[in-house]
Parts: structure tokens; C-alpha cells; sequence
């Protein structure tokens, strides 16, 4: 079978680790050069190796996607070496447990810049280069949490929620210019990374049945949005749960 994503150029943001770098690893095996972006150079260049490795073509970018001066300038050093983008994964994301009585408002801005304002950075940044190229197809990474709000989570699944209705307006925006551009978005339950490990509601998960998914099932959804067996999609929200609660 031929290769789904063949010479595609893929920016990915949060690439180093957890579903940004699951993505990465299946998009490169469906032959997509791979533009992995992140705030630590060392930890995407280890990812890179091991795509490389495995004889996919990688290039890391070091940024923080929720500051507007590193994101032009990711965008920049992207399309000066590679003409342009034809996918965007909008992936980083943080996410911090705690009551809103006990959370600094800080905090709520950091999880929302991370969240969601990156995602509009980012999207603004490259959506030009799609637009002109008319084509270009956009996979924003939300979350269960956006569909039904988790309690210790009010900032988290805001921005979650905010980054779906971000999605389906931009899209239908998108739309009307016949641009030849899709946005859509994934909203994972439970994956089995580093920031699942840490939250507090891991142990109530498991016990209650609930399931955990791999990086590899986030990304394979990835790669159905990004290819053309999902032409025509845009607009959509891509839900991956087990069972319809958290
Ligand atoms: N793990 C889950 O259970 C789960 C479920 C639903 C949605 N998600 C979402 O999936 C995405 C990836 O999460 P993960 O589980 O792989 O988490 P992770 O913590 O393992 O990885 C997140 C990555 O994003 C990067 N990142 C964070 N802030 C950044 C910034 N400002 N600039 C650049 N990079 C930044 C981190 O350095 C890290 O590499 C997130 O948006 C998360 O909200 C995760």
C-alpha cells in the first residue's frame, strides 16, 4: 500500500513526548517529513534519533507555543527551510490539578495561554502558507475533558472546550474561502503518558473501569485526519473513549 502522508510536511508542537511524539513516529512511517516543535531542543533531537533510525526524516525547532515572538519565529525557520506546511498538529499542552478556590490566577493563565492560545498562534502563523499553497489540513488536540467538565480541572477543561469551538468556527470559516484547508480536532479520553501518570484521578480511572489508550491509537486518529481517507472532514470533532464519562 502506498504511503498515507508521503512527502507531507507535519509541524507538530509538544513532540517529544506522549501523543505529540506518537504522532510524529506514524506520521513519518506513512512518509511525512516531521517538524517536531518544543520548548526543550534536547528532548525533541532524542525523539528525531529514533525516527531517524527507523528511516524517517525528522528537523527539530525549539519554541514555547504559548509566546507569540517564538512561534513567528518557529514558523519562519520552518517554512524558510521547507517552503511551507501541509499539516499542523496543535498537540502541546499542560495540564495542573487543583480546586479554583486554591489556584493562583496564574496558573489559569498558563494553562490557557499553553492550552489554547498557542493553539491560535500557531494557527494564525501558518494558516497564511496554507492559503496560498490551497491546501493545508489542521488536527487541534483537545480533549474528554472539553466535552464534560472534570472537577479539579475548571482551567484545563476550559481550554479544552475553548480549543473544540475553535476548531468548528475556524473551520466552517476556513470553509467559504474554498481554501482546500481542513481543521479538525481529537478529543482523547485516558492515554497512557506522562501527564496521565500524574493525575490524581488516574487511580479512580482504573478502578472504575476505565480505559487507558496508547499513544499509537491517538495517532493513528491523527493520521486518519490528516490523510485523505478523511477527505472531506473538516469542522469534526474526532472522540476516542472507551465509555462516555470521563
Ligand atoms: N494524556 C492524556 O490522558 C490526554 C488526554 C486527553 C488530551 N490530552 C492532550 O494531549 C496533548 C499531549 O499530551 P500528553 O499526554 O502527550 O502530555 P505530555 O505532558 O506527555 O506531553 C506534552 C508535551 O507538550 C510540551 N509542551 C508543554 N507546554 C509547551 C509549550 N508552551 N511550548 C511547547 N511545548 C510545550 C511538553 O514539553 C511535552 O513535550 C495535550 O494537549 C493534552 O492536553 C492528553
Amino acid at each position: 500500500m502506498d504511503r498515507l502522508l508521503e512527502g507531507k510536511r507535519a509541524l507538530i508542537t509538544g513532540a517529544a513526548q506522549g501523543i505529540g511524539k506518537g504522532i510524529a513516529e506514524t506520521f513519518a512511517k506513512q512518509g511525512a517529513v516531521v517538524l517536531l516543535a518544543g520548548r526543550r531542543l534536547s528532548a525533541l533531537e532524542e525523539a528525531a534519533c529514533e525516527i531517524r533510525k527507523s528511516g524517517g526524516r525528522a528537523e527539530c525547532f525549539a519554541a514555547d507555543v504559548s509566546k507569540e515572538e517564538d512561534v513567528c519565529r518557529l514558523v519562519n525557520d520552518v517554512t524558510a527551510r521547507h517552503g511551507g506546511v501541509d499539516i499542523l498538529v496543535n498537540n502541546a499542552g499542560i495540564s495542573k490539578e487543583m480546586p479554583l478556590l486554591e489556584m493562583p490566577v496564574q496558573v489559569f493563565d498558563e494553562i490557557m495561554n499553553t492550552n489554547m492560545r498557542s493553539v491560535m498562534l500557531m494557527t494564525k502563523a501558518v494558516l497564511p502558507y496554507m492559503v496560498e499553497q490551497k491546501e493545508g489540513n489542521i488536527i487541534n488536540i483537545g480533549s474528554g475533558a472539553a466535552l464534560r467538565g472534570l472537577p479539579g480541572s475548571v482551567a484545563y477543561s476550559a481550554s479544552k472546550a475553548a480549543v473544540v469551538c475553535f476548531t468548528q468556527a475556524l473551520g466552517d470559516e476556513i470553509r467559504r474561502l474554498e481554501s482546500g484547508i481542513r481543521v479538525n480536532a481529537i478529543c482523547p479520553g485516558p492515554v497512557d503518558t506522562e501527564m496521565f501518570k500524574k493525575s490524581e484521578r488516574r487511580e479512580f480511572i482504573l478502578q472504575s473501569g476505565g480505559d487507558v489508550f496508547s499513544t499509537e491509537t491517538v495517532a493513528n486518529g491523527a493520521l486518519f485526519l490528516a490523510s485523505s481517507m478523511s477527505g472531506g472532514m473538516n469542522s469534526q470533532i474526532l472522540v476516542l473513549r472507551g465509555i462516555n464519562r470521563w
